[in-house]
């Protein structure tokens, strides 16, 4: 059953005029080890205050690489929504929705009434922005206008884009950072709208668009989101990217070795301005998670994890869980968008097969009874640039484990992903998110102060290939886990208890 609003009655949660405040006892495990070698696991508990803003700001969504298949499919798909705009396909007329988001198309069990279970849309949780209110701008280094850019980009229906043009042909993206001993040679074609100057210049003016955008569109914040053309890593060298101070200098001196997904980053923590990263390079080198640290701005990525990812982290979880070792997985891509176009370059391919191939790593290392210290399944990920295909991306896997007695599993996978519908929702959500989470605030019992999360935003991992977290922090890749943790912290700043699966309420009953 599907409830669309509930209210929670508890003496632990206040709702006031703009905020809710919550009291919750968090529950925990300690574990120790004793001098003669004992574990030691103890439960703790601790308490917690959590105070969400209530209040829902008009929203700024600034894309870097506005003009790409991501860009022009959140923007076609948000107008799509916003204008209720049908049309007709050969399987009947199609009707726009937001599948595929987490915040917008899915739900989240709040108990049982009667003997049924009783979900609320997801979003009904907190007060969050909803897609169709995003004021939406942003920067491509091609100057094509969003109408154009999204027949470039072949992933909407004919008809519903005919619908689009006239509300996208006069969206323009502002000049991009471009350097091209970042992003593959093939890129320049396109590279038509460029900001000029020295890099301290470059960042100074994507510093000046945001003030702008914010000034001209009038809304109250604004999120900067990357999916532009996925990078080569930068080198991170000491002296030259390893904190904030260097970093600085480094910009300030035109060093090559920043690249510009890291000057839009640095332009957006000195703006204030969340930065979230959806593709895999290393844009977070150590000294702009440092700057973003010092001025408590958030950041998160790396990698929309949309398709062949996100089977990995659920299916490797279930294989491991269960008791099964999986020795080998081989990960084929082929793909033929500009993003297949701009990953065929070697150094544009590491990043991205860095970013897929820790993937496994948390889950793996969970299990030694079935992998040896520092054993690990054979894990292999290619990727071709197959124009004819464009953004219909084919993943193939084959996941080999032993079982029984030597017995031998074998999964294989062909994964159609239709890349772009696929990331668009996942854009919208790590938005979405982003700005929720930038609005709650906690405090542990005996801290003097609430205060906001890490800005090294480990909520959005639910959404990325390779989590970023704060330097000592674990990497949760496991899907089902990474769910748990955000719905569970949205439930906690409501005052209802996490959703822990026990349903003693059902069982323990004779
Ligand atoms: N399912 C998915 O689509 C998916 C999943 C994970 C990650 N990604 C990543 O998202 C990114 C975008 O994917 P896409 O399919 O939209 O690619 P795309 O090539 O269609 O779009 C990227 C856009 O970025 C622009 N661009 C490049 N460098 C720029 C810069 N420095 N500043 C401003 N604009 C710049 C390009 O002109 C292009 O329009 C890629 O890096 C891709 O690897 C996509």
């Amino acid at each position: 059953m599907l409830v669309d609003a509930f209210k929670v009655e508890s003496p632990n949660v206040q709702y006031g005029a703009d905020s809710i405040t919550s009291t919750y006892r968090y529950e925990s495990t300690e574990v120790e080890r004793t001098p003669e070698g004992q574990w030691v696991v103890a439960p703790r508990a601790t308490e917690y205050t959590f105070k969400t803003d209530t209040r829902v700001p008009k929203l700024g969504v600034m894309l870097v690489g506005w003009g790409g298949n991501n860009g022009t499919t959140v923007t076609g798909g948000i107008l799509a929504n916003k204008h209720g705009i049908t049309w007709m396909t050969k399987d009947g007329l199609k009707k726009p929705n937001y599948f595929g988001s987490l915040t917008h198309a899915a739900t989240v069990r709040v108990g049982n009434y009667k003997g049924e279970e009783v979900h609320v849309p997801f979003s009904s949780l907190l007060p969050m922005v909803h897609p169709n209110d995003f004021v939406l701008g942003g920067w491509d280094i091609s100057g094509m206008n969003l109408a154009d850019a999204m027949e470039r980009a072949q992933v909407m229906d004919f008809e519903l884009q005919k619908q689009l043009v006239p509300l996208m042909r006069d969206m323009v993206p502002l000049p991009g950072i471009y350097d091209p001993s970042f992003i593959a040679a093939n890129q320049a074609e396109r590279a038509d709208n460029c900001i000029k100057g020295s890099k301290k210049e470059q960042m100074e003016t994507v510093r000046q668009h945001i003030r702008d955008f914010k000034a001209a569109q009038g809304v109250d914040r604004v999120i900067v989101l990357w999916t532009a053309n996925t990078e080569r890593y930068s080198e991170v060298v000491e002296g030259l990217n390893d904190t904030s101070d260097n970093l600085m200098k480094s910009i300030e001196a035109g060093e090559s070795e920043v690249s510009p997904s890291t000057l839009y980053a640095a332009a957006c923590v000195l703006e204030g301005v969340p930065f979230i990263n959806g593709s895999p390079q290393n844009t977070f080198v150590p000294g702009l998670i440092d700057l973003a640290v010092e001025h408590n701005v958030l950041i998160g990525g790396d990698d929309f994890k949309s398709g062949q990812t996100k089977m990995k982290s659920v299916l490797v979880d279930f294989l491991v869980g269960a008791g099964i070792k999986p020795t080998s997985i081989v990960s084929y891509n082929h793909l033929g968008n500009n993003d297949g176009m701009n990953l065929s370059a070697p150094q544009t391919f590491r990043s991205k097969e860095i970013s897929k191939s820790n993937v496994v790593d948390d889950m793996v290392s969970s299990n030694s009874l079935l992998y040896a210290p520092g054993e690990h399944p054979d894990h292999v990920v290619v990727i071709k640039y197959v124009p004819y295909v464009a953004d219909s991306k084919r993943a193939m896997d084959e996941y080999t484990s032993e079982i029984f007695l030597g017995g031998r599993n074998t999964i294989v996978m062909h994964n159609t992903c239709e890349d772009s519908l696929l990331a668009a929702p996942i854009i919208m959500d790590l938005v979405i998110l982003a700005e929720l989470t930038t609005r709650i605030q906690l405090q542990r019992d005996g801290e003097p102060d609430l205060h906001g999360f890490h800005p090294v935003a480990v909520l959005l991992s639910y959404l990325t290939k390779a989590p970023l977290v704060p330097a000592g922090v674990p990497v949760v890749n496991a899907l089902a886990k990474q769910r748990a943790m955000l719905e569970n912290v949205f439930r906690a700043c409501v005052g209802l208890p996490p959703e822990n699966n026990m349903r003693l309420e059902s069982i323990g009953v004779l």
